[in-house]
């Protein structure tokens, strides 16, 4: 199985250009196969959760064309299969979004129900009480979610919980659906509006998309289209801490520094110094980082999938910090990884309390899921010493060319695929 192994010590120096939006993109393509016209998609990142999204939407008979590495023309005018068969889409969160694509357009979905990261339990009741409000009939069987309707109909809904995932699932099924929909309680995440403004672009009359109040004027179908997904605001955040927690100098280019407000702010409050440009932000890092208190929250709030990598900050902090999780339940477990290297945490409930280290020390550790795995990479970089990082496949699902862009700030770090490539790099490195 494929590893990072690594040499830490090297402040990471230099500029870095972000790839395009995972979860926007995953949202994007899903809500592609509903023209029956061709759409272009620019800036999609080279991931593995956007490949077998790309997959399952070819296998029910959309048209996929990958023009280049980041560039795909899709049109769903061939689909004929409404049940998702695809093994890979019981792996990926995403997956549900086929179901409000799929049910928007032909009034009917069959998918599996969704895996992705275990960071919680990770309910969809949100996306089947907007589905339901729309008039469909809606069970569960056999690991399987079945939608079904004569005619959806626009709803006022108020979800109970904010979330991205609902939103925008019931936001897509809702655009083709007939009349008028408000949709309350909305999330707000930039990847949201990203899907509007995509639907809008195939002719969609969504508006409000980045507040918590949604308007949603149903249309017959959708036209051809050509959109350019946003920069991903939490590969830029990862690369932002990594200036941080190696003490080196990042110029993270290619960004929405809007979008990177929290993140921003929280690394000024460790001892940061944060450059702002029209598209790119610089952060400077500190010789002794500073404890911080943080909360994940909703947009604009905290990012929860940015919880690991300032808890792998703190970890290096001069003083005790604390980080609460108010998203998902199990995002801590990369704090048990973190401590083989050193670190010293204790987590109580939905609270962790970290009392920094001065340094890490390289030690076998695994990455625990797609985030994690990214803060723990970091940590490693910032041990003395050597550090391997089994199941990698979490990081490959959402970071384009990881290791490369590492590498290229100054990283020794080297993809393993067996032993002898890790006795090769402790031979060079070692
Ligand atoms: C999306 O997950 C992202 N995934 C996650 O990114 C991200 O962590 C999360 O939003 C929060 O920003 C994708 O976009 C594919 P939610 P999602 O619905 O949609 C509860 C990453 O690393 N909830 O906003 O699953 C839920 O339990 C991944 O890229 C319900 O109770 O998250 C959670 O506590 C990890 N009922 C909260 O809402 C529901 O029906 C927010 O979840 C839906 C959610």
């Amino acid at each position: 199985m494929a590893q990072y192994i690594m040499k830490g010590g090297n402040p990471l120096v230099g500029e870095v250009s972000i790839s395009g939006a995972k979860n926007a993109a995953l949202g994007i393509l899903a809500a592609s196969v509903m023209a029956d016209e061709d759409v272009l998609i620019e800036n999609l990142p080279d991931v593995q959760d956007i490949n077998m999204m790309l997959d399952a939407i070819r296998e029910i008979g959309a048209d996929v064309m990958r023009l280049d590495t980041h560039t795909v023309r899709i049109n769903g005018k061939g689909i004929r299969e409404l049940s998702v068969e695809s093994e890979n889409m019981t792996r990926i969160r995403a997956s549900y979004y086929l179901i409000g694509a799929l049910l928007g357009k032909y009034g009917r979905a069959d998918v599996p129900m969704p895996g992705g990261c275990e960071i919680g339990q990770r309910p969809i009741d949100q996306h089947l009480k907007g589905f339901r409000a729309l008039g469909a009939e809606v069970e569960i069987v056999n690991g399987r979610i079945r939608v079904e309707s004569k005619k959806l109909r626009g709803e006022h809904i108020f979800f109970d919980v904010v979330s991205v995932g609902a939103t925008i699932n019931v936001m897509m099924a809702a655009a083709l659906s007939e009349g008028r929909t408000i949709l309350e309680n909305a999330a707000k995440e930039p990847h949201i509006v990203d899907v509007a403004n995509f639907l809008n672009s195939m002719g969609a009359n969504i508006k409000g998309a980045g507040t918590d109040v949604i308007r949603i004027v149903g249309v017959p179908r959708f036209h051809a289209a050509t959109y350019s997904i946003i920069p991903d605001q939490i590969e830029a955040g990862t690369f932002m801490f990594a200036a941080a927690i190696t003490r080196g100098d990042i110029m993270v280019k290619n960004l929405i520094p809007k979008h990177m407000e929290a993140i921003s702010a929280k690394l000024i409050e460790m001892g940061c110094e944060v450059l702002e440009f029209d598209d790119a932000i610089r952060v400077v890092g500190t010789p002794r980082l500073r404890p911080v208190n943080v909360k994940t929250l909703p947009y604009p709030g905290f990012p929860t999938d940015m919880q690991p990598q300032v808890g792998t900050a703190m970890a290096l902090a001069r003083g005790v910090s604390v980080l609460t999780e108010s998203i998902f339940e199990s995002r801590y477990r990369y704090l048990r990884e973190l401590s083989a290297m050193g670190a010293c945490s204790k987590v109580e409930g939905n609270t962790a309390i970290i009392t920094g280290v001065e340094k890490f020390t390289g030690a076998e550790i695994h990455a625990c899921d797609l985030r994690a795995g990214a803060a723990l990479v970091l940590a490693g970089l910032a041990a003395e010493g050597i550090t391997t990082i089994s199941d990698i496949h979490f990081i490959q699902r959402g970071y384009e060319h990881f290791e490369e862009k590492l590498r290229a700030l100054g990283a020794v770090i080297e993809l393993a695929n067996n032993e002898r490539d890790l006795r090769k790099f402790m031979m060079v490195a070692g």
